[in-house]
């Protein structure tokens, strides 16, 4: 998308040149081995940033993942089909429809900005962007962890969005972790209504908090606790990876658990291995990270195989999903609603009208997609046999 390609340049107008204001300072509330007193990146002569842990992180992912590489050594698995090109549609380019009721809302396309930022000043313009053109657009949006917000109501702002997207379907989220930590349905409840959403994603991020000198490491017990929630909290509750992907026996346990939706967040995008090696402050910490570049499982995998085992089940593919051709194949494979994050905060980065183009962009492929395969609806497309593996004869 071409909008992506200058969002390094604006992004000093969002992050206030940010590596000189927000250091990486040394400073951690708790750790294990990995951590260091020392920094990889010589930061020692940085000014002191005095904010918050959670805020502090916040702002370091938001710059590592717009300034630095952090794709994933993976792709998303969607190079391994094809479409098979259907010459005469039988239907009208000006009639396909691609709205899709998710969650009980009516989406005019099958999107979803994913899970991003929050609790920072930056965050602050980005999520009004996002909203902004969500809205217009007619597509879901996910806010980033609300915990700071939770434990310092003062950050509640930075996520308020409804006044701009009254309409849309809108995410909560929490790392599912926090459950372990102390959360109940309570704080679940708080991310809630602090935005009004409409659903709660709890997010599964067991190796990223492996990979982080201030990680979270208790996660035994954790599917029980998810259940709670899940019959408790009041809003449908959808389970989210953040790019290594849900394995089919993980979606069957948290389906029987009663989440309403899976986000298979699957490998093939933003890496959070590559985002933990950047932000890492000693060399082993930074090492042990670059090992995990290409783990995971690939969107589409995950997409196939948990449609495949749980075909009734509320599917969000996303995981490095980067054109409407990649999201046809996603909608084919079995999933309703397709996310994007990294290609859209870098977008958001520039302007709303951007974040438009870039879902105008998704949105007029995804179009074409469709009608090349004679598939005028997204119920269509979901069932087309004219998706098949690359190396599989054409079927007659
Ligand atoms: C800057 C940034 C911050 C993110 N923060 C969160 C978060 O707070 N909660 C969450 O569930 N996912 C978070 N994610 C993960 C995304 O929602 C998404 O699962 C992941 O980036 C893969 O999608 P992509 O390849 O399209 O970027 C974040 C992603 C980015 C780029």
């Amino acid at each position: 998308m071409a909008v992506t390609e200058t969002a390094r340049c604006r992004l000093s107008f969002l992050l206030l040149d940010h590596k000189e204001r927000h250091p990486l300072a040394a400073d951690r509330t708790r750790g294990y081995s990995l951590r260091a007193d020392t920094t990889a990146h010589g930061d020692d002569e940085r000014m002191p940033d005095d904010r918050p842990i959670t805020e502090r992180r916040k702002a370091e992912h938001l710059r590592i993942t717009l300034d630095e590489d952090v794709a994933s050594g993976l792709t998303n698995g969607f190079e391994q089909y094809r479409f098979i090109h259907q010459a005469l549609p039988e239907c009208d380019l000006d009639a396909i429809d691609t709205r899709q009721t998710f969650l009980g809302k009516t989406l005019r396309l099958p999107l979803l900005i994913s899970s991003m930022t929050g609790g920072t000043a930056e965050a602050t313009a980005i999520n009004h962007r996002l909203a902004e053109a969500a809205q217009t657009a007619g597509i879901a949006l996910g806010v980033g962890s609300q915990r700071s917000a939770v434990e310092q109501p003062a950050l509640a702002a930075t996520f308020h969005i409804r006044d701009v997207a009254p309409d849309i379907l809108l995410f909560a989220n929490i790392g599912a972790v926090q459950l372990n930590r102390g959360y109940g349905v309570d704080q679940c409840r708080c991310a809630v209504e602090m935005i009004g959403a409409d659903a709660l994603i709890l997010h599964l991020n067991a190796l990223q908090e492996a990979l982080q000198p201030e990680g979270d490491h208790q996660w035994n017990g954790l599917l029980a606790r998810i259940e709670a929630i899940c019959h408790a909290v009041g809003v449908p509750v959808v389970i989210k990876e953040v790019g290594w992907g849900i394995a089919p026996n993980v979606a069957r346990q948290l389906a029987e658990a009663g989440v309403a939706a899976i986000d298979v967040a699957g490998a093939g995008g933003t890496s959070w291995s590559q985002v933990e090696m950047h932000r890492a402050r000693n060399p082993l910490a930074a090492r042990v990270a670059a090992h995990f570049a290409d783990w995971g499982i690939p969107t589409a995998e995950c997409v196939a195989s948990i449609a495949a085992s749980l075909p009734t089940l509320p599917l969000i593919a996303s995981g490095g999903l980067r054109s409407g051709v990649e999201v046809a194949k996603a909608i084919a494979l079995g999933a309703h609603v397709c996310g994007l994050a990294l290609p859209f905060l870098k977008a958001a980065t520039i302007s709303t009208e951007a974040v438009l183009e870039a879902i105008e962009e998704l949105a007029i492929t995804l179009r074409v997609a469709m009608f090349a395969t004679g598939t005028p609806d997204l119920a269509a497309l979901r069932g087309t046999p004219w998706l098949i593996r690359h190396d599989a004869p054409l079927p007659m």
